[in-house]
Order: structure tokens, then C-alpha cells, then sequence
């Protein structure tokens, strides 16, 4: 069996590369669905719906855990996925979403979360903090043009984008920052360069792959099932030409992508 890895796009790529580099004897299946992004744009019910239609695209590829490395689809799906539909249709296999092991590392009192528009509006990121801890302040800013920005390879207006979405929560003098979506991981430096030395920043990319570890090492009955064959198969519902940029530019290598439709 293997470990899935989903994402709305190619910023699912940041994660699948440092779950590889923590975890390389794993045999990996990426999807990202690339047709249907931005899912940030979209009500909850069409997340939930293609989020679903993905992960059981990942569980018929022999996934055996399925990782919602999408913050958007992981705050509008994941749950409900989680309670109504797993049980019933793969009660062997696991959904892991990427929010609580994100908050879970949180420390700090003010805390801003930038997110696409459905992960704000769904207030995932404000609930689980305050649930560990009832009296933080929680500063969340939609920042709905990164990523198709990112995803064309527009880095450049991407960079001036982020000023207007972080000034806010510069202003409200956050001590942490989540970056809350796949994609902003790729930004990081202007993140820092931009909030300063002094805020943390909380990016996914390094706390996922610790969690799929522990969660790997406290199951046995997942672990032991997992093909040990250093593999990973990367798919997309839509090519283009922004693939090869940005995988080669985080792989060092060119990746070969499969166009498949998972409805
Ligand atoms: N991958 C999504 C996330 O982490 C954002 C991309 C999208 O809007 O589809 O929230």
C-alpha cells in the first residue's frame, strides 16, 4: 500500500518534497487537481464534492492513508469526509488533513492566518486554535490572489500581492504567522522579509512530515502495510506548462506528470 498525497494544485508539491525527504522508503501517489483550482474561490459543497471524488481516485490507487495536504479542502471536507463517508465506503484506510497538526505547534498569543477565501470563511484555523487555547487572538486575511498567481509561475506579482494581504496582520502585531494554504510555502522569504525576524512563521512544509511520522510510528497496523519501494507517481487532472517550471524548480528535476479525470 501507499501514502496519498492530494492538493487543489502544485503547492501540495512543497509538501509531498519534504514528506519524501523525511520519509523516502514510502512509495507515494500525488494528485493535484489542477482542473478544478482555485478551490478557494468555491462554496463548501463543491469542495467537499471534488475533494471526495480525489481522495477516492488516491484510496483505488492503493493508498492506504490519504493525506488532504489542501488547507481549503481540509477545512471544508476533511470532516465530514472524515465521519460520514470513510467509515461507510474505506473503513481500513485514513484521511489526514493538515489544519490541527498545524495548530497543535502554535504557542503564541496573537496569531495571523493568511488562508484562501473558503478556508477563512469557514473559520477551520480560529475554532482549533481556540480550542487549545480559549483566550488567543486569531487575525485572518483571505489572500485570494496567490494562488492562481502562484500557479501560472507569477511569482513576481505574487511577491507584491502578499504586502497588501500581510499589512493587516503586521499592524495587529502578530507574534505567529500560519501560512495557511499549500502554495505560500513557496513565498516564505518575502513572508520573512516582510513580517520581520521577530514573528514565527508556521509553515506546513516542516511540521506535516513530522506528524505523518509519529502517526506512522504510533500505527502499526498502517505502517506495516506501506510498500517500502522509494516511488512516487505524480497525477493531474489538467497539464500545463507551469508543471514543469515549478516541479523542476522544486525537484531539481523534470517530473512526468499523468493527466487523469477522476469524476
Ligand atoms: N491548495 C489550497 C490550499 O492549501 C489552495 C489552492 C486553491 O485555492 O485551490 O488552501
Amino acid at each position: 500500500m501507499k501514502i496519498g498525497i492530494f492538493d487543489s494544485g502544485l503547492g501540495g508539491l512543497v509538501i509531498l518534497k519534504s514528506v519524501t525527504k523525511l520519509l523516502p522508503q514510502y512509495s507515494y501517489v500525488y494528485l493535484g487537481d489542477t482542473l478544478n483550482l482555485p478551490y478557494g474561490k468555491k462554496s463548501q459543497a463543491e469542495i467537499y464534492n471534488l475533494t471526495k471524488k480525489a481522495v477516492a481516485f488516491l484510496f483505488k490507487h492503493d493508498c492506504k492513508l490519504v493525506i488532504i495536504a489542501c488547507n481549503t479542502a481540509s477545512a471544508a471536507a476533511l470532516r465530514k469526509l472524515q465521519k460520514g463517508w470513510l467509515p461507510k465506503m474505506y473503513p481500513d484506510r485514513r484521511i489526514l488533513g493538515v489544519i490541527v497538526p498545524v495548530v497543535e505547534v502554535v504557542s503564541t498569543e496573537r496569531i495571523g492566518v493568511i488562508a484562501t477565501k473558503a478556508t477563512v470563511l469557514t473559520k477551520t484555523y480560529i475554532k482549533e486554535i481556540k480550542k487549545l487555547n480559549s483566550s488567543a487572538k486569531v487575525f485572518q486575511v483571505a489572500a485570494s490572489d496567490l494562488v492562481p498567481l502562484i500557479e501560472a509561475n507569477n511569482f513576481k506579482a505574487a511577491n507584491e500581492a502578499l504586502k497588501k494581504y500581510l499589512t493587516p496582520l503586521i499592524n495587529k502585531h502578530v507574534s505567529s504567522l500560519i501560512l495557511g494554504c499549500t502554495h505560500y510555502p513557496l513565498l516564505k522569504n518575502e513572508v520573512r522579509r516582510l513580517v520581520g525576524k521577530n514573528v514565527k512563521i508556521i509553515s506546513q512544509d516542516q511540521i506535516i512530515p513530522l506528524k505523518l511520522q509519529s502517526y506512522l510510528n504510533k500505527h502499526a497496523e498502517f505502517k506495516d502495510t506501506l510498500l517500502k519501494n522509494h516511488k512516487t507517481e505524480f497525477y493531474v487532472t489538467k497539464l500545463g506548462s507551469s508543471l514543469k517550471i515549478i516541479s523542476k524548480s522544486l525537484f531539481g528535476t523534470t517530473i512526468e506528470f499523468k493527466r487523469v479525470n477522476v469524476n
